[in-house]
């Protein structure tokens, strides 16, 4: 079933006829090498400060089932074949393990994987048992090992084949791609989904260094979150090739990701470029061409961009996030091409993971705010550097609203930035509390110790810890030595432990305003309140982020499935606006809230074809669910499209929505 193309996406696929497209990325052939453009190799800069040398200290992590404190592994070496008949990918790891000395075994994390062997460096066998299935945490591999001795790497081969379910992989189907000849598959591995790949220490505290063989049929490149080896890609019999791959900084293994495709390449600056389908190229080429000096802000703020490339992959719509960090290659999304730059925050933000996550990383998915929270401050500080302070300050006013709506949903004890995840998904901690509640901490502590000097401790902080698992109490620890150094007036006054360890908004919080919206606060109250025809001229002069203003505006204390508006209002607006035909992801989503939660069939037709545009979890969760809350009109409707549009889903998008419209297997 082909993903059904939405206005959104022939716009974008008109932009793309339009402007022709020159660059091929079919294989020559029976060619030795892949037609295609492969981005120059960059080293990284040898102006990188030493890798931290100081020990790790091992938290436990109650989302794997991994002792790295007796044993770990410190390198992965992939070889593996893409199988699109049989949606697997099959072959071997070969995993370094050091440890303990007298340690006899290593405990992998593993999920749906069919293990057929596992052996040492000379072949011979090497026993190994598997777990109790969790449905959640999968299973654990034990493999023993001959008394291991200190300091010394042992390997361990495993070899293994994927299941065409793993949660890991969306394999799609030529029609749910843009092109519609190739099938593709990609991977995403946040939070513990690696395993159902990678037999592996699914820990973000477990770093290793890692590389990969990938063998694709004829027709198909293979790009990973790793420098791609161009002078080792070799041609196979029947028309395929070996693509080689490597990761030479020690990465969590959340952050290893595979794509394989009809995907081509076309550079925007000396270290930065973007792949996808050819058919997408030129709209994706537009819409990002600010991302090298993206990459010069971040590296102005807070120091060296210390892992070579920075390239984007846009996906088919299926990709079921906004973005992903995936380092070198931040995977996103095609609804963020707007035509128009209006969305590039999320590139922003994907970058600034570079530092806050693939550098200083969350120790376990319970600091999850470490990485998520730094990374909207640090997005926003890219955005002003780059778009200047009003665009930066209308994004945070955005967040500041979706953040007061999640606060007042969630279980106060969800609130907190440091959680407690015991026996629950990691996924449950994605939420606006670790991103925007964190985002406010830090600009709270901002302003209380002044620009300059939150600078250089936020410098220091990710030179200090880079390449090294990051607790929250190991934050606290370093902001007390290297900031606030026993000053008790600043320690009182930031209310650190408030902000983290109790539910809400501390006093200090201090809510953004942004000008920009004063107009745009003003129309609504006209247009909502006091039954103003809608402000078709000023919206005519609004940017993306104002007329998402002008579309999350509520009444206050309004009641779950009230209704705000009449049905001529809502009628005006859609024809004063055409919001039901609207090209803009974030703005259609935000009018199709509003018109599903009034039962507007204008709204219901089109959000029946953005449901089968796309499957980006946080447009498709929210619209179920908000279908799901009106009645039997919402639940027929929800019924009907989720019936159609759930096989395009990735397993990740169709999960959350399973629960929400209570579905079933046959
Ligand atoms: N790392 C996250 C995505 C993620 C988090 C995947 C947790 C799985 C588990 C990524 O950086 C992210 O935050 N993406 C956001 C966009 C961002 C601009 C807020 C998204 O996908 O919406
Ligand atoms: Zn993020």
């Amino acid at each position: 079933m082909p993903f059904r193309p939405v206005s959104l996406v022939s716009a974008l696929a008109l932009v793309v006829a339009l402007g022709g497209c020159a660059q091929s990325s079919g294989m020559s052939g029976a060619g030795m090498t892949p037609d295609l453009f492969i981005p120059p190799a960059r080293e990284p800069d040898p102006a990188v400060p030493p890798r931290a040398a100081r020990p790790i200290q091992w938290v436990r992590d109650v989302h794997s089932h991994a002792r790295p404190e007796i044993a770990r592994v410190t390198h992965v070496a992939l070889d593996l074949r893409a199988d699109f008949q049989a949606r697997s990918l099959s072959g071997t790891a070969t995993l370094d393990v050091q440890g303990r000395a007298g340690a006899t075994e290593v405990i992998l994390d593993v999920r749906d994987l069919d293990v057929r062997a596992v052996r040492d460096a000379q072949g011979a066998a090497l026993p190994f048992r598997l777990g109790p299935v969790d449905p959640l945490l999968g299973q654990s591999l034990t493999v023993d090992l001959p008394a291991l001795v200190e300091g010394e790497r042992r390997k361990v081969v495993v070899d293994y084949a994927t299941r065409p379910g793993a949660a890991a992989l969306q394999w799609l189907t030529p029609e749910q791609t843009a092109g519609g000849e190739k099938p593709y598959l990609f991977s995403q591995g946040q939070a513990i989904l690696t395993r159902t790949w990678v037999p592996t220490q699914d820990s973000p505290g477990i770093r290793q260094t890692w590389e990969a063989t990938i063998t694709t049929p004829p027709g198909m490149n293979a790009v990973m979150s790793a420098e791609l080896l161009k002078d080792e890609i070799t041609p196979v019999a029947g028309g395929g090739f070996r693509w080689r791959f490597r990761m030479d900084n020690p990465v969590p293994p959340y952050l290893i990701a595979i794509a394989v495709g009809d995907v081509a390449f076309a550079p925007i600056g000396t270290r930065t470029g973007v792949w996808t389908e050819p058919s997408m190229l030129h709209a994706a080429e537009a819409e990002f061409v600010d991302v090298e000096r993206m990459v010069e802000a971040a590296e102005g703020l807070y120091g060296p961009y210390l892992w070579g490339r920075y390239d984007l992959l846009i996906l088919p719509p299926s990709f079921p996030f906004g973005g992903m960090e995936n380092p070198r290659l931040t995977f996103a999304t095609p609804t963020i091409i707007a035509g128009d730059r209006s969305l590039v925050s999320l590139v922003a933000h994907e970058l600034a993971h570079s530092w806050s996550g693939n550098l200083v990383t969350n120790a376990t998915w319970a600091d999850f705010w470490l990485n998520e929270g730094f990374t909207v401050y640090f997005e926003n500080r890219i955005m002003e550097a780059v778009y200047g302070r009003d665009r930066a300050l209308q994004e945070q006013a955005l967040g500041w609203r979706d953040l007061e709506r999640t606060l007042a949903s969630l279980p106060a004890a969800d609130t907190r930035l440091k959680l407690d995840l015991d026996g629950r998904d990691p996924d449950e901690g994605l939420t606006d509390v670790a991103y925007e509640k964190g985002a406010f901490f830090l600009r709270t502590i901002e302003r209380v110790v002044g620009r300059e000097r939150f600078d250089a401790w936020l410098k220091g902080y990710f030179a200090r810890n880079a390449f090294v698992p990051m607790t929250t109490e190991m934050f606290l620890a370093d902001i007390r030595t290297h900031l606030i150094r026993g000053d008790q007036a600043l320690e009182a006054q930031l209310a650190m432990e408030a902000w983290i360890y109790e539910p809400g908004l501390p006093s200090n919080a201090m809510a953004p305003t942004s000008d920009a919206f004063v107009p745009v606060d003003a129309a609504a109250q006209a247009t909502f309140v006091n039954g103003a025809a809608p402000p078709r001229a000023l919206w005519d002069g609004w940017n993306t982020q104002q007329r998402q203003r002008f579309l999350a505006w509520r009444p206050q204390g309004l009641q779950a499935g009230a209704d705000w508006l009449s049905a001529a209002q809502l009628a005006a607006l859609d024809a004063a606006l055409d919001l039901s035909a609207e090209g803009n992801a974030e703005v259609r989503f935000a009018w199709l809230q509003i018109g599903l939660a009034h039962r507007y069939e204008p709204a219901a037709v089109s959000a029946e074809a953005f449901l089968l545009g796309m499957g980006r979890r946080k447009f498709v969760l929210p619209l179920f669910t908000t279908l799901w809350a009106e009645g039997d009109w919402g639940r027929a409707l929800a019924t009907r499209i989720y019936a159609e549009a759930r096989p395009l889903y990735h397993p990740i998008t169709s999960g959350s929505v399973d629960a929400v419209v209570g579905w079933k297997a046959e």
